[in-house]
């Protein structure tokens, strides 16, 4: 079998840096894509990042272009393309904006790549999802958000800070929607295979989930430009990885839920096991009284957003 082709549609902060960790990491060829306004800008991007490769040692076709036939017949698309939060915004505010770029890429990724497994990471991240399984018309399994991965990376990030131990040994889940109402899971959580509520008070855990939660918006503040992306990029090289690789791997992502864990038709956080194809299969484990309260607050929060953008997009 030939290298995977994997394309990424926005070539700015996460798209590139996503271009940079799936080459690196020989996951197969690359293809940058922007709008003709940002001129030779993700050729540019292109020709940087492959000339590196003599350098790290990876081999990696990369292209850069604003037109969809050279995406065509890819193995994996990935949706950036939209406007990132400015200090202040909430992911929501980006909502009218970005329904409507990734209603214009995702048409072009039908038309160009009808097999494609999709990524999407626009935000807000759980609605353009949704948006994007609307427009393109592709089985759910084949239409999947980014988000899980890296809310729990953060997750694993501060507990491993604040126990001093390597990330490497925490495992974690978080469940539900990308947004305030993300849903810690510490009966998931463990460190070295010892339970999380052993090591930590409940107290200092709540502190950690909140900080999670204001994840995003921290490092908003910080870059004061724009929001982060080397993390999430990582993130979506982690999917992409157990797509073309049929890794299998059990970890979150926002995936379209009928029956499970009773949603009733949204996009939202949910343990999948991911490999080609796309979701192979969605989780369900049993929920806690509180857990349960909270993923309910988190569909509710999914499913207002994404009437709000119905609406927007009915009226355009
Ligand atoms: P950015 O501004 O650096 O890059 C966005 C790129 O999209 C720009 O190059 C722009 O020209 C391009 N673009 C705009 N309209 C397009 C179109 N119609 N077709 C193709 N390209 C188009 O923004 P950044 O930081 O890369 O963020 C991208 C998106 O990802 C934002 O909506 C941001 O909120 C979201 N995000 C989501 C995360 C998640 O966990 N789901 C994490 C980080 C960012
Ligand atoms: C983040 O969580 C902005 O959704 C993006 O960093």
């Amino acid at each position: 079998m030939g290298r995977a082709k994997i394309t990424i549609v926005g070539a700015g902060n996460v798209g590139a840096t996503c271009a940079h960790w799936c080459a690196a990491g020989e996951l197969g060829d690359v293809v940058l894509v922007d709008i003709p306004a940002t001129e030779d800008m993700p050729k540019g991007k292109a020709l940087d990042l492959m000339q590196a490769s003599p350098i790290m040692g990876f081999d990696a076709n990369i292209v850069g272009t604003t037109n969809y036939a050279d995406s065509a017949n890819s193995d994996v698309v990935v949706i950036t393309a939209g406007i990132p939060r400015k200090p202040g915004m909430s992911r929501d505010d980006l909502l009218a904006t970005n329904a409507k770029i990734v209603s214009a890429v995702t048409e072009q990724i039908k038309a160009t790549s009808p097999n494609a497994v999709i990524i999407v990471v626009s935000n807000p991240l759980d609605a353009m999802v949704q948006r994007a399984l609307q427009v393109s018309g592709f089985p759910a399994s084949r239409v999947i958000g980014q988000a899980g991965v890296l809310d729990t990376a953060r997750y694993r990030t501060f507990l491993a800070m604040e126990l001093g131990v390597s990330v490497e040994d925490i495992s974690a889940l978080l469940m539900g929607g990308h947004g305030d109402t993300m849903v810690p899971m510490p009966s998931c959580t463990s460190v070295g295979g010892i339970p999380i509520t052993r090591l930590l008070s409940e107290s200092r855990l709540n502190e950690i989930v909140q900080r999670t939660r204001d994840g995003g918006a921290e490092i908003v503040k910080l870059l004061k430009t724009g929001s982060a992306y080397y993390a999430p990029a990582a993130a979506v090289a982690q999917m992409v990885e157990a797509i073309v690789r049929d890794k299998k791997r059990l970890i979150p992502c926002a995936a379209y839920c009928d029956q499970e864990y009773g949603v009733g038709g949204y996009y939202v956080g949910v343990p999948v096991i991911l490999g080609t194809g796309g979701v192979q299969k969605i989780v369900e484990i049993e929920l806690n009284a509180q857990e349960k309260a909270d993923f309910q607050k988190s569909v509710d929060a999914v499913k207002s957003l994404v009437a709000t953008m119905n609406q927007l997009m009915s009226a355009a």
